[in-house]
C-alpha cells in the first residue's frame, strides 16, 4: 500500500513514525518532508508543492491514500480536486471535502453549525463588511473581555481577546475596515469570554461511525504560566488527569454525537479526523472551535499512546468500517515538549546545527522544522522538534522529556519548562 502524507511538521513525523510501525507492507511518500521525516519515508522535493502537483505524484506513484495533515489544503479543496479526477478519484482522502473543511475554514459557518445542531458554545453575532457600526454597538452590549475572531483562516492568529472597549471597537475598525487579514476578516465573529480550561478532543469520522481518540491538553502561549504571544503550540500531555468519565460522557452525548449527527445531516463528504476544541466551565464543556485535522503539537502524544496498526485504523476509515475497530491506547501518561528557535512566534533565524540528536535513549524525537546537510541536522523553522516521554506519572515523563532536552542543542533553543504545570 503506498500512502502520501502531506505536510512537513512533528505531527507528520508522527504519523510517518506511526504508519512506520505497521505490520502491513507499505510505502511511504512525503513531499517536502523535515529530516527527520526524510529517514522514515520516500522523500518528494518540489518548489511547487500545488493541487497539480499532487496530482501528478498520486498517479505516477500509484498512491492508495493521502493523508493530510494540515488544513490549509483540505480548505482549498484538495480532496474535492482529487475525487474529481478519474485517475485519483479512487484514492483514498483521510481528510473532509470543501464542505466539511468549512468548520475550520469559516468561524461564522461553524457557530451557525453549533447553533443549529444545538452544540455547546459562546454566544455570538457575526458581522459583514459595512457593518461596523452594528458590530461597535453590539460590543457595548456586552461584557469584557471581548472576544473577537476574523472569519476565515490566519495562520492561528486570527482571535483577539480585548479587555477595553475602545481598544476592541479600533481592532473591530482593523478587521473589518482595514482588513487586517485581508479577506479572512471580511466578517468577524464577536463571542462572549468563556473561562475555564481548554482540552482538545480527537475524534475519527468515517462518514458512518466515528471513534473517540484519547484527550490531550496543548500549551499554545510562548511563555511561562500561559503567557505572551499564542503559538502553533509549545507541548502537550495526554491523557488529561481532569477530565473523569463523567465530564467525557458530558463531551460525547453534547458534543461529540450533535457534531457527528450534524454532519451527517449536512451531507458533508467527511472521512477523517475532527479536533474539537473544547473549554470547561465549572464542568460543562463548550466548543471553541472545530479544526478538520489533526492538532499539532498533541498528535505526537495521541499516536504515541496508540497500540493499533495505524494502517488498519486509516484503511478501515476508508472501508467505513470503523465500528468494527477496537482501539487500545496506552495508559501511561505521555508528554510533549517542544524546542522552538529563538525569537519564535515572531521572527526567528534559521540554518542553527543542532547537536545531541544522537543517543536519545528516553524519548522519542518528533522533528518539525529541520533539514539535513551533509550529514548535520540544521534548524528550518519556528517549531523545530518534539520530545516525547512517557511514564506512569506525569511528572516523570516530564523528567524524563526535560532531561533529553539537556543533551540536544542549538543556538536559541526555546522551550517551556513548566508543560503539565496547571494539572
Ligand atoms: P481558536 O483559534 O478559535 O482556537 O482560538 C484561539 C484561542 O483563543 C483558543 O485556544 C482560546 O484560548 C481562545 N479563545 C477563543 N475563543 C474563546 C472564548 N470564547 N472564550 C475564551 N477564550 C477563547
Ligand atoms: N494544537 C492546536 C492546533 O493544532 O491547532
Amino acid at each position: 500500500m503506498n500512502i502520501l502524507i502531506i505536510g512537513s511538521g512533528a505531527r507528520e513525523s508522527a504519523f510517518i513514525w506511526k504508519l512506520n510501525q505497521s505490520k502491513k507492507t507499505v510505502k511511504l511518500f512525503s513531499i517536502n518532508p523535515n529530516a527527520g521525516a526524510a529517514e522514515l519515508s520516500t522523500p518528494i522535493y518540489t518548489e511547487k508543492e500545488d493541487f497539480e502537483f499532487i496530482k501528478s505524484q498520486v498517479i505516477e506513484l500509484k498512491i492508495d491514500m493521502v493523508l493530510v495533515g494540515p488544513e490549509i489544503p483540505l480548505i482549498n479543496g484538495v480532496q474535492d480536486f482529487l475525487k474529481r479526477d478519474p485517475l485519483t478519484k479512487k484514492t483514498s482522502i483521510i481528510g473532509p471535502s470543501k464542505e466539511g473543511a468549512k468548520l475550520e475554514g469559516s468561524k461564522d459557518f461553524a457557530k451557525k453549525f453549533m447553533s443549529k445542531y444545538n452544540i455547546p458554545t459562546a454566544k455570538y453575532r457575526s458581522f459583514r463588511r459595512g457593518q461596523i457600526e452594528v458590530a461597535q454597538h453590539y460590543l457595548e452590549t456586552i461584557k469584557p473581555p471581548y472576544v473577537l475572531k476574523a472569519d476565515g483562516p490566519a495562520a492561528g492568529k486570527g482571535v483577539l481577546i480585548i479587555d477595553d472597549l475602545n481598544e476592541a471597537k479600533i481592532q473591530l475598525e482593523e478587521l473589518l475596515i482595514f482588513g487586517k487579514f485581508g479577506e479572512s476578516s471580511n466578517t468577524v465573529v464577536v463571542e462572549e469570554f468563556l473561562d475555564g480550561i481548554e482540552m482538545s478532543c480527537f475524534v475519527l469520522f468515517d462518514g458512518k461511525n466515528y471513534k473517540v481518540l484519547p484527550y490531550a491538553k496543548d500549551y499554545k502561549r510562548i511563555g511561562e504560566n500561559d503567557t505572551g504571544l499564542n503559538t502553533g503550540g509549545m507541548g502537550s500531555v495526554s491523557p488529561v488527569p481532569f477530565l473523569d468519565k463523567k465530564l467525557k460522557k458530558k463531551i460525547e452525548d453534547k458534543i461529540i454525537k450533535p457534531t457527528i449527527e450534524g454532519i451527517k445531516k449536512e451531507n458533508m463528504d467527511y472521512k477523517g479526523f475532527i479536533f474539537i476544541g473544547l473549554i470547561n466551565v465549572k464542568n460543562e464543556p463548550y466548543v471553541i472551535e472545530y479544526n478538520v485535522r489533526m492538532g499539532d503539537p498533541e498528535t505526537q502524544v495521541v499516536l504515541s499512546r496508540l497500540k493499533n496498526d495505524f494502517v488498519d485504523i486509516l484503511t478501515s476509515c476508508e472501508n467505513q468500517t470503523l465500528d468494527k475497530l477496537d482501539f487500545h491506547f496506552d495508559m501511561k501518561s505521555y508528554t510533549n515538549v517542544v524546542l522552538a528557535s529563538g525569537g519564535y512566534p515572531e521572527k526567528y533565524e534559521k540554518g542553527k546545527l543542532i547537536t545531541g540528536l544522537d543517543n536519545i535513549t528516553e524519548s522519542i524525537i518528533f522533528h518539525a522544522g529541520t533539514t539535513k546537510k551533509d550529514n548535520n541536522i540544521y534548524t528550518n523553522g519556528g517549531r523545530v522538534l518534539s520530545v516525547v516521554s512517557s511514564a506512569t506519572k506525569m511528572k516523570d515523563a516530564l523528567k524524563k522529556s526535560y532531561n533529553t532536552i539537556n543533551k540536544i542543542d542549538f543556538l536559541g533553543k526555546t522551550f517551556r519548562k513548566d508543560i503539565g504545570f496547571d494539572l
